[in-house]
């Protein structure tokens, strides 16, 4: 019943099925849950240190044999603009005095703009030293170096796109696969070549572009939430579906009980892109946060030193949900609480269904 797909061959998977990588949330317990039921899991590698990455990789190969995924960005090293933080300071100051009146365990510290670094030599060096199965990249193309040191290591490279301008400019720069991320999608969009407004294309009309466009296999990503979906990706010529946000509530995810328990409410279904947490644009849920400063998007601070102001006051307020940044696709409805690998079989067996029921009519 299931195809076999690039992905599956070159993988040695026994389903075209991703868990995207979250960063921050998709660790080690997660990653070997979705790898060994037949997957590929993704640890949320980009803002790990080199020590952290062995640990979670050596956690993940405790568990399980099986293939599984690191994930990078590309994004360029930010200049801290101090004008802007200064007027951050000002317009979050009201937020920090109400939660300090409220009796929150508060940091009032000026905050400290230290931030990881983007993909560089020594994270590539220990990557050739982990060989993972697999290396995925958000926010741009690798350079030549690092996508021939990857594949010289038998390393699959594979890069996300938002438009198919994108793809082309991966499969240019030697990728193996491209990951067409439609504008459902939970967490940053990828986009690196075009503007937010061209990049802003749904799965099914993305999707289709991208796999005429390109050789190369195509995973899609965005608003894929159960088996229906993974079914129509894989009809639309996709080698493989890559899921974010239907893993976010699984037992396994590293995720606040607040996050998880927001996402759990009808509410989650109102989600916007938005610069306000991160500097970047993301698909969020929204928050008081996010419509109070609604007004300040193009003031943002650069990727990702916004974030250090979002998580002062997120500390500042740990069970409030209108001070997190909770980071959410556009289909939070077939959400469920449930151990990783139950989710999966359950994915596995609701995309079996549906692609029988095609073949029958
Ligand atoms: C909470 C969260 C964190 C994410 N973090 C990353 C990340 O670290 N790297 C990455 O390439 N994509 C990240 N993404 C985007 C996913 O790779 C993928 O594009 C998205 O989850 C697909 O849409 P869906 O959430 O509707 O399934 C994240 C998504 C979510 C929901």
């Amino acid at each position: 019943m299931w195809p076999k797909t690039a992905i599956t061959e070159r993988l040695s998977l026994e389903y075209p099925i991703i868990q995207a990588p979250m960063a921050a949330f998709s660790l080690a317990e997660l990653v070997s849950e979705v790898s060994g039921a037949g997957g590929l899991g993704s640890l949320a590698s980009a803002t790990m240190s080199i020590a952290q990455l062995s640990d979670q990789a050596k956690a993940i190969r405790a568990r399980t044999g099986r293939p599984f995924a690191l994930n990078f960005f590309l994004h360029e090293a930010p200049k801290l603009d101090e004008a802007r933080v200064a007027r951050w300071q000002g317009r979050l100051s009201a937020y920090h005095r109400q939660l300090d009146s409220a009796g929150a365990a508060h940091d009032p510290a000026t905050p400290q703009f230290a931030v990881p670094p983007p993909f560089d030599q020594a994270m590539l060096e220990q990557v050739l030293l982990i060989k993972p199965a697999a290396v995925s990249f958000h926010f741009g193309v690798p350079s030549s170096a690092v996508v021939s040191a990857l594949k010289r290591a038998g390393i699959y490279v594979l890069a996300s796109a938002t438009h198919v301008k994108e793809a082309l400019l991966l499969e240019q720069g030697g990728v193996d696969a491209v990951i067409a991320q439609g504008s459902e999608a939970g967490g940053h969009r990828g986009t690196f070549a075009v503007t937010p407004e061209q990049a802003a294309l749904g799965l099914f009309a993305l999707l289709p572009q991208i796999v005429d466009a390109v050789k190369l296999p195509v995973i899609a990503t965005g608003g894929i939430a159960d088996g229906r979906g993974i079914a129509a990706a894989l009809q639309l010529g996709a080698s493989g579906a890559q899921l974010g946000t239907a893993f976010l509530t699984a037992a396994e995810t590293a995720i606040a009980p607040v996050y998880r328990r927001t996402l759990l409410e009808p509410r989650a279904a109102n989600t916007r892109l938005t610069k306000l947490f991160t500097g970047r644009p993301a698909r969020a849920i929204v928050t008081r946060y996010l419509d109070e400063l609604r007004e300040w998007e193009d003031e943002t601070l650069e990727y990702p030193l916004q974030r250090v102001l979002t998580q002062q006051l997120s500390r500042a307020a740990p069970d409030d949900p209108e001070f997190q940044i909770m980071l959410a696709g556009q289909n939070a409805s077939q959400l469920r609480e449930l151990p990783a690998r139950e989710l999966f079989e359950l994915l596995v067996r609701q995309t079996e269904h549906t692609l029988a029921r095609c073949a029958a009519s």
